[in-house]
């Protein structure tokens, strides 16, 4: 498939950002998948029409990930320009020196000239090194090597404890987001704050598909769509960004097709009152992705 044929197939709408740039609503999540199966599977998500790819150090998969852009071509020239790449920074490499020495080393391994998103993958408040990081974060900025710089899993209280050492309000927080887990309190704030909320996990792996005892299956019928089109629909019309995650070619491209159907204010409703008490992942306060 040519380049021509490539941008004909990626009718994805953009979310501006604080600082000015346009990132694609819906990316492939790269989570649990070996580093010898993603070079496939991120070529196939290119072929599909994803033009938005969510890596980061911790899942082990830089390498296959960069080899896949550079066989396609999408790590340079024009081709390159029409993408999206996010990565994030392991957190035991936080600080400044080990923050840029660990950048060197992903974007080497992702084989690109500069990443259009770096961010701190967790907050860890009991060993805090979020502001210094940022610096660093800043350099890579400012050198070109990084477009947007943004955070993962921070709560309110540490966005505030950044923007007190730092000034700056990170330009996307990407926090678990699903209909069963919604977190309203911490998306009202990035609202307040013009931090796009960006949701990974966004079908709760797969759990939240039979969410509601049929009612997201009842939904899908309604629209003769699939329950996880249903789910990342109501994610698009709430203004998320989303990073689906499948290796599958007929899965990422039905995790693509969600423009052709729209959600009732009624159906709205019935996903919001599935929100619930219990998490898929981890918890931000307590974590660590060393
Ligand atoms: N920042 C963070 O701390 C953080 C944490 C977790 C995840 N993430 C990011 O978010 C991405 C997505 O999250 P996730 O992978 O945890 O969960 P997810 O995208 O909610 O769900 C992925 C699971 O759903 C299945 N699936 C995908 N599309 C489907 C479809 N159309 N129908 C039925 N099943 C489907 C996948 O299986 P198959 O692959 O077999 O199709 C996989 O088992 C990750 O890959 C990663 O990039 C970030």
């Amino acid at each position: 498939m040519g380049i021509e044929e490539r941008r004909a197939t990626a009718e994805i709408p953009s979310v501006v950002l604080r600082d000015g740039n346009s990132i694609p609503q819906v990316g492939l999540g790269m989570l649990r998948i070996s580093d010898d199966d993603v070079t496939s599977v991120v070529k196939s998500g290119l072929d599909v029409g994803y033009r938005h790819i969510d890596a980061a150090a911790g899942y082990d998969n830089e390498p296959g990930v960069g080899r896949a852009l550079s066989e396609t071509g999408f790590n340079a020239g024009q081709a390159r320009k029409m993408l999206w790449v996010t990565t994030k920074l392991k957190d035991s490499k936080q600080g400044y020196g080990s923050a840029l020495k660990a950048f060197d080393r992903q974007i080497n391994e992702l084989r690109l000239d500069y990443v259009d998103m770096y961010m701190l993958h967790w907050p860890t408040p009991f060993d805090w090194r979020s502001g210094e990081t940022w610096k660093a974060f800043v350099r890579l900025r400012e050198e070109g090597r990084v477009r947007t710089l943004g955070v993962c899993n921070f709560m309110p209280e540490h966005l505030e404890r950044l923007h007190r050492e730092i000034g700056e309000w990170p330009a996307v927080n990407q926090i678990e987001l699903h209909p069963t887990w919604q977190q309203r309190e911490v998306v009202a704030f990035c609202k307040q704050h013009d931090i796009a909320v960006e949701a990974y996990s966004p079908m709760a792996r797969g759990a939240d598909l039979n969410a509601g005892d049929g009612t997201i299956a009842r939904i899908a019928a309604a629209h003769d769509v699939s329950e996880a089109q249903v789910i990342l629909r109501w994610h698009i019309e709430n203004g998320t960004i989303v990073i689906p995650k499948s290796v599958h070619t007929q899965r990422q491209r039905e995790n693509l097709n969600l423009f052709g159907f729209a959600l009732t204010p009624t159906e709205h409703a019935e996903i919001e009152a599935l929100d619930g008490p219990v998490r898929a992942g981890h918890d931000p306060m307590t974590f660590t992705y060393a």
